[in-house]
């Protein structure tokens, strides 16, 4: 049993392998925060309840001890100052929300989150899961909230998420609805999250947590390049093999906030959630409202372990694919090599280059529909281009598929040109407010998947391109955010309900198009990386994780979005040079061993290229054989960061069973008078002696994790090595 409680039902402990999260109720009536750490047994915990009240003087001072308490669910109105998780308004207008303690129950296995994405147990041995749902009510306004705790048996991450439902007479409105809260006290933390832009995506950003509030969000309608849903407190110090570190990550694409809120009693308070700005859900009698999940998750020793916790949940409870565990395609996208400018004889001649190096799926990108031969026009008019792809899709991809190779097309589902036939049909199908103009971004607008007749015409669009010939993979894409934000059918109750409908509208496409096609390998992505999430991941292996393929730029993005996400996930290609976003030069063998780290592929010309530089992609293609397996199941270590050294960047990946790792140094800059990078490795079996591949050289476990191993460095910039050790 992973969750228990005590005899009187006062006290929960909810146990992962190696961590102990615990709560209770003080005077039979708050949800209190006791303890979250290492794994703790005892259940006598009570004294930590941060309850202040003097029996004999109960009422006198009861908000000064409620803006005290750590709620494990903190609602607005009753005395409780700092930011909530929960806001309802009445339907005279009050918003003032009490929960009191009503009862718990604990579930075998993980209810699972209805229209939305989220964690499960899966099938077979070591998947058991338990859940503790803890009831809170408040009998004046009749609502309902269930706090929900789930674990794993093999995860030390805890799944949080929130139901409220509605037993009273009349309707609820839900103004704020967060996932997850958690309040500690102030241990000289600092907080570690994640930011960016098109094109450097996810860059790790740190900074000492101070009096007042930090807010992380996205009200772009998508997770967005600019932000992620996660944040890290961790201990002062904290660096990757040592420190407590407490996480969340948010199991949702659209509007998030994140925050952290320390107080003037120096606690401080880390909630998750929808973001609050623009949202109201009308909860009618009897309805209910489900939150999506935050992933929770307690570090003991440093940054590096959150980050093989995390990997290990998403790649084992959170990401369905049937290609998690596969070898996925090595793949040629003509975005780059063509952008707009292709027929069919134009991709034809790359796939027979491709297949004689070995690649192994062509991916048709942007431009084959309608007539769109720019980006200002025709998106929604899902109908091919014969112009361009003479003869129609199945002759293209009969062709491709006679060379050996598969074939893989872009789609940009959710949005529609003010130029195209279908906004000529249905303008009322684009997200806007009557009466004003519609502001565009990338020349377009944005369908309103809120409406079911919307979602279902474009649905049956891909869906009969993809029943139309033998489509392997599908890169869905989306590429601008939401504003305006509005749709002619919702009315006035319900438009606050927007953002979170356009969301589900997006996963019930999703979802829809797993179903019909369960081998279908789906590549989510978003003008880059702008919707890189655990939301995401749900519905697909992998996620293009930015536009910019330049490697010294892919090394932050890459670190950063490593730091969260299975390497298996991150989309990466070799580039052409100099490179489109930002014109450096760079060796072919750095470009490839950076994609390496990811799905590997080609967005580049490869009937342009030179006959040295094909037979090295030859070679390219063979190590990403012989890596993949490595790459894709094995545990992730960051061994040092450019970001930190302005030097070099490494990491490294170990087999599960320690018998192999492979070694990524990557340095950006030489310096005279400093002979090697001394590169102290992780993971590995310390009694046993690892072969470095290509050399006769041995070398103990213990002294490459101690001593480390010591790389030369490489004169010039931007070299780049792959280290290879096996256990002998
Ligand atoms: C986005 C994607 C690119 C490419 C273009 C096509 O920017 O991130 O990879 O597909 O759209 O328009």
């Amino acid at each position: 049993m992973a969750i228990h409680v005590s005899e009187n039902g006062m006290i929960f402990n909810i146990q992962t392998p190696n961590t102990a999260y615990m709560m209770g109720v003080a005077d039979k009536k708050y949800l209190g925060h006791l303890y979250y750490g290492k794994k703790i047994e005892s259940m006598n915990a009570k004294y930590l309840m941060r309850w202040n009240y003097d029996p004999h003087e109960k009422q006198k001072n009861k908000i000064d001890c409620i803006d005290r308490f750590y709620f494990e669910y903190a609602t607005f109105g009753v005395g409780d100052f700092r930011d909530s998780c929960l806001r309802v308004r009445s339907e005279q207008g009050y918003r003032v929300c009490e929960l009191v303690y009503d009862g718990y129950e604990i579930i075998d296995g993980k209810p699972a989150p209805s229209g939305l994405p989220g964690t499960f147990a899966g099938e077979g041995s070591g998947q058991k899961a338990q859940t503790l749902v803890v009831t809170l009510k408040d009998e004046v306004l009749g609502l309902k909230v269930l706090l929900r705790y789930s674990v794993f048996e093999d995860s030390d991450a805890i799944i949080r998420s929130v139901v409220a439902v509605n037993e009273g007479k009349e309707n609820l409105y839900l103004e704020k609805i967060l996932s997850a809260c958690l309040d500690m006290d102030q241990e000289g933390f600092e907080l570690v999250t994640l930011h960016g832009a098109w094109g450097r995506e996810r860059h790790i950003a740190s900074r000492k947590v101070t009096e007042g509030k930090y807010v992380v969000s996205s009200l772009r309608g998508e997770t967005s390049h600019q932000a992620q849903p996660f944040l890290a407190l961790a201990t002062h110090g904290t660096d990757q093999k040592h420190g407590d570190v407490y996480a969340m990550n948010f199991v949702y694409s659209g509007n998030f906030i994140a925050e952290t809120e320390m107080d003037y009693n120096e606690s401080i308070r880390m909630s998750m959630g929808i973001h609050p700005d623009g949202f109201e859900w009308v909860l009618e009698p009897g309805a209910a409202f489900e939150t999506p999940e935050v992933v929770m998750v307690y570090a003991a020793q440093g940054l590096g372990q959150m980050t093989r916790i995390f990997h290990d949940l998403y790649r084992n409870h959170l990401i369905r694919s049937r290609y998690l565990h596969r070898e996925r395609p090595i793949l040629v996208n003509n975005w780059e090599a063509t952008y707009f400018d292709f027929d069919s004889d134009k991709l034809v001649a790359i796939v027979k280059e491709a297949k004689a190096l070995g690649i192994e799926m062509l991916v048709m990108d942007d431009g084959w529909f309608g007539n769109r031969n720019n980006d200002e026009c025709a998106l929604g008019d899902w109908s091919v281009n014969e112009e361009k792809i003479r003869g129609g899709l199945a002759a293209l991809v009969d062709r491709v598929n006679a060379e050996e190779l598969k074939f893989g097309i872009w789609f940009e589902p959710e949005m529609i040109s003010p130029d195209s036939k279908l906004y000529r049909e249905h303008p009322d199908w684009a997200v806007q407010m009557p009466g004003r103009d519609i502001g565009m971004s990338r020349q377009q607008y944005v369908l309103d998947l809120t409406r079911q007749e919307v979602v279902d015409y474009i649905y049956e669009r891909v869906a009969g391109v993809i029943r139309s010939a033998n489509i392997e993979y599908v890169k869905w894409d989306m590429n601008r955010p939401v504003a305006d934000a509005g749709s002619m059918t919702l009315g006035r109750e319900h438009m606050g309900e927007f953002m979170h409908r356009y969301m589900l509208g997006v996963y019930q496409m999703q979802e829809r198009l797993l179903r019909d096609f369960p081998d279908l390998l789906l590549e989510n992505c978003s003008g880059g990386g702008g919707r890189f999430d655990p939301g995401m991941l749900y519905y697909s292996p992998q996620i293009w994780t930015s536009d910019d393929m330049d490697p010294i730029e892919r090394l932050a993005i890459q670190e950063g979005t490593a730091m969260l996400y299975p390497l298996s996930t991150m989309g990466a290609h070799v580039c052409v040079c100099p490179n489109h976003s930002v014109g450096r030069v760079t060796p072919l063998e750095t470009r490839a061993n950076v994609a390496l780290a990811g799905t590997f592929g080609y967005e580049l010309d490869i009937t342009k290229m030179t006959a040295e530089e094909k037979e090295k992609v030859i070679s390219f293609n063979r190590q990403y054989h012989q890596y993949h397996a490595l790459m894709r199941e094995g545990n992730y270590y960051r061994i040092a960061s450019y970001r930190e050294n302005q030097m070099y960047d490494c990491w490294q990946v170990v087999a599960p069973d320690r018998s192999e790792t492979l070694v990524t140094y990557v340095q950006v800059r030489f310096e005279t008078r400093r002979k090697s990078a001394r590169l102290r490795l992780e993971g590995l079996d310390a009694q046993a002696q690892y072969a470095l591949a290509g050399t006769d050289e041995v070398y103990a476990g213990e002294l490459l994790m101690q001593a480390g191993y010591l790389q030369e460095l490489i004169f010039g910039d931007y070299g780049s090595r792959l280290l290879h050790f096996v256990r002998r």
